[in-house]
């Protein structure tokens, strides 16, 4: 009899539940604090999972807590580490902005090296809900509003996390595709509301990025806080049991989101506990994060006969599965063990030359800073550069960096900051002052994010007065942005938008640079500034990586992940559009428009601006007939007509001209990136198989579909700056 299926013989419902149970150190002033009754339910083993626990000396008390039980069953340590443990990546909205899986897997690896260092079994990531509402906080998390891009990330980062087969072996984590699903469409954009949506878009766009971490092994899966026609994701048996587990064939882990299964009262589908903890039980969740609703429910589910103690059983053997795999019998992973002394070094105080990014105290925590400084540039998205203000020129002699992010550091590392500290990140002051030692760069915050007290604008309108170019710092704070954290109204918080026309009206250089969780409704700036970056929440490096672009040491290559409204009124709003009879247009009142607002975005899914310019040309098929074992073959000229060595991306879209249902008018199929030197031409070919233009028949069956599609190619997905050509795919025959 193999260890598990002793264990479980051996095992008492207390304990078996017990592995059901996760308990977690709650946050307080003095960081996350584990209590006592907490630590008394792991020593006699009815606790089997850990939230909030982190470093060396922590997880070796709590993992020595759960080997004094009965059992000694090891405990899985699990914490958030969403874009990095120590060292802070990009929040992943804007990572996706590099369009690059290799990159998106490099910075999870590290994430995941450092989250093992620190004695972390489990993280709680990738999140990879589509996202369309910059209302929601949770965008920030997200990989944005494509469901084939999001399906990219989630497959990367699966891998990552926990190594190409899943082998966990020494510096990996388990992963968590979280929040299953359509969690981004909550009503009004308000985070833990209701989700209402049809079928077909609850499978084409919404369960597509989790078909894909399945697909490359995740060990986890969340269900989300939300209802989806009414039934909540946490008790939603037809979709986890009958499709994730079923169909998709998905073995591993359900985690509950932080006291899901006791919001089942609250969510109306469950009297008390108990009724709570048979339905998340039934519908297949393994571990009741938090709440204790299976510690409390459980026990009299399977007395009133609501669960059969097999449920239980088929629960606990898939948790200590998932032990048994990660190695936590064997008294965690040796490597974990050396490991984690250099954890305890990387604590150690940041050194100033951590801070300016020019070294870090090792060689490991060297190459995670460098790769945080590249994934870092590689988000920024260069919106506007009227009159080529950027790069900043030599000749710059003052610079006024204005604004309450200029020297924000705990804000560079976004709303889920894994270990990573304040001190460790490096600053738009400090990055600037480190890349132009020459240069007087005289800082005033003027306001804060948020609140009216501050009010330094007439030291900041006489700084900028007397500068060569004003840098204006303005956006979010970090806690505007992620879980709980929806706005209505997304222009900028508090008195920056005073801070802001103050110096707009100063008719000098203003390079406005948008610290935020999402794309920020300032339309009217954006007009009036003279250069405008995204620069997100950029992580560990924020600083340098903005130094780096300002200054033309790096050419900005992000592109948008998500569309930017023009305002709040057009939301929700993306690119992959649904048909209708009557298309926008502004000569015919009688069509799908606004009567006081355009209907186009601000900017485009897939827009970004480089240094130099791009254009695209001779757009080609291979073949324009195909059949559903050929692949779609597009080439097209791609130049660069400016001045300076650039990096383009380029966007295949294709629409399905007459299905049985309606198509979207566009559909991400694949992107290329292509860098050219001033007046350099290339070819750039992208191909998609056939296969992937299949479709949901009305009755949601998957089928390729002979006809006419369109093809288009271009650098973003609005209309004006696509190419466009017909092929026809034959019918099987
Ligand atoms: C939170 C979030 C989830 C996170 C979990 C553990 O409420 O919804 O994304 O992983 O709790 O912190």
């Amino acid at each position: 009899m193999g260890r598990i299926d002793s264990l479980l013989a051996a095992m008492t419902l207390e304990e078996k539940i017990g592995q059901l149970t996760m308990v977690a150190a709650l946050p307080d002033a003095a960081g996350f604090v584990l209590a006592e009754e907490a630590r008394a339910a792991i020593a006699i083993g009815h606790a089997g999972s850990v939230l909030n626990v982190w470093g060396e000396a922590r997880t070796r008390e709590v993992r020595t807590l759960a080997r004094q039980s009965r059992l000694g069953i090891p405990l899985l340590v699990t914490y958030d580490v969403l874009h990095g443990q120590r060292t802070v990546f990009p929040i992943p909205l804007a990572e996706t902005a590099a369009f690059d899986p290799s990159l998106w897997e490099a910075t999870a690896q590290v994430a995941a090296r450092e989250a093992a260092e620190d004695g972390v079994d489990l993280t709680y990531a990738p999140m990879i809900d589509v996202s369309r509402d910059p209302r929601w906080g949770r965008i920030a998390e997200s990989p944005g509003e494509d469901p084939r891009l999001c399906a990219q990330v989630a497959f990367a980062k699966v891998r990552g996390y926990q190594g190409a087969g899943g082998a966990f072996d020494g510096d990996r984590v388990a992963a968590t595709a979280k929040h299953l699903a359509a969690y981004g469409a909550s009503i009004a954009g308000r985070d833990y509301a209701a989700v209402d949506l049809s079928e077909r878009t609850l499978h084409e766009v919404y369960l597509a990025p989790f078909k894909a971490a399945v697909a490359a092994g995740v060990a986890v899966i969340m269900p989300a806080f939300v209802s989806l026609a009414g039934v909540p994701m946490t008790a939603h048996t037809r979709l986890l049991r009958d499709i994730v587990r079923g169909q998709w064939g998905f073995d591993g882990v359900l985690i509950s989101d932080f006291q899901a299964v006791a919001e089942l009262v609250a969510q109306g589908v469950a009297a008390d506990l108990v009724e709570a903890a048979a339905l998340a039980l039934t519908a297949g969740v393994d571990i009741d994060m938090v709440g204790g609703a299976y510690a409390q429910g459980l026990p009299q589910a399977l007395e009133r006969g609501l669960v059969e103690i097999d449920l239980v059983d088929q629960a606990v053997r898939r948790v200590l599965l998932l032990k048994e795999r990660l190695g936590l019998f064997d008294d965690a992973r040796p490597k974990r063990e050396v490991a984690s002394a250099g954890a305890a070094r990387a604590h150690a105080a940041p050194t100033q030359a951590m801070k300016d990014g020019s070294s870090a105290s090792s060689a490991p925590e060297r190459a995670s800073r460098n790769l945080a400084r590249e994934a870092a540039r590689r988000s920024i998205v260069l919106l506007k550069n009227a009159k080529d203000v950027l790069p900043l020129r030599p000749s710059v002699q003052r610079i006024a960096l204005i604004g309450p992010l200029a020297d924000a550091r705990r804000d560079m590392l976004g709303p889920w900051a894994g270990a990573g500290v304040a001190d460790d990140a490096v600053s738009i002051l400090d990055g600037l002052r480190a890349a132009m030692p020459g240069v007087d760069i005289v800082h005033v915050k003027g306001v804060d994010v948020i609140g009216e007290e501050l009010d330094e604008i007439d030291r900041a309108r006489r700084t900028a007065r007397d500068a060569d170019a004003v840098v204006l710092c303005v956006g979010e704070s970090t806690d505007m942005s992620g879980e709980a954290a929806s706005r209505a109204r997304l222009g900028l918080p508090g008195r920056q938008q005073a801070l802001a026309d103050t110096m707009l009206d100063l008719r000098k250089p203003v390079i406005m640079m948008l610290s935020s969780g999402r794309p920020l409704m300032v339309a009217d700036l954006i007009e009036r500034a003279d250069a405008v970056l995204a620069t997100w929440f950029l992580g560990s490096e924020a600083g340098n990586a903005i130094a780096d672009v300002l200054t033309g040491r790096f050419d900005p290559s992000g592109r948008l992940p998500v569309t930017w409204p023009l305002d709040i009124g057009q939301v929700p709003i993306h690119y992959a559009q649904a048909p209708t009879g009557r298309p926008p247009d502004p000569d015919n009142r009688y069509t799908s428009k606004y009567i006081d607002l355009a209907v186009e975005p601000l900017f485009p899914f897939g827009y970004g601006l480089s240094y130099t310019r791009f254009s695209h040309h001779d757009l080609r098929l291979r073949a324009s007939a195909l059949s559903p074992t050929d692949e779609l073959v597009v080439t097209v000229n791609v130049r660069n007509d400016g001045a300076r060595e650039g990096e383009q991306t380029i966007f295949l879209f294709t629409h399905d001209v007459v299905a049985s249902v309606g198509r979207p008018l566009r559909e991400l199929k694949a992107y290329a990136k292509v860098r050219l030197a001033p007046g350099e031409t290339k070819a750039v070919t992208l191909s998609v198989p056939v296969s992937q233009l299949t479709v949901l028949d009305a009755s949601l069956k998957p089928v390729l579909e002979p006809g006419e599609f369109d093809v288009y190619v271009g650098p973003d997905a609005r209309s004006q700056s696509l190419s466009k050509a017909r092929f026809r795919v034959r019918g099987s025959r």
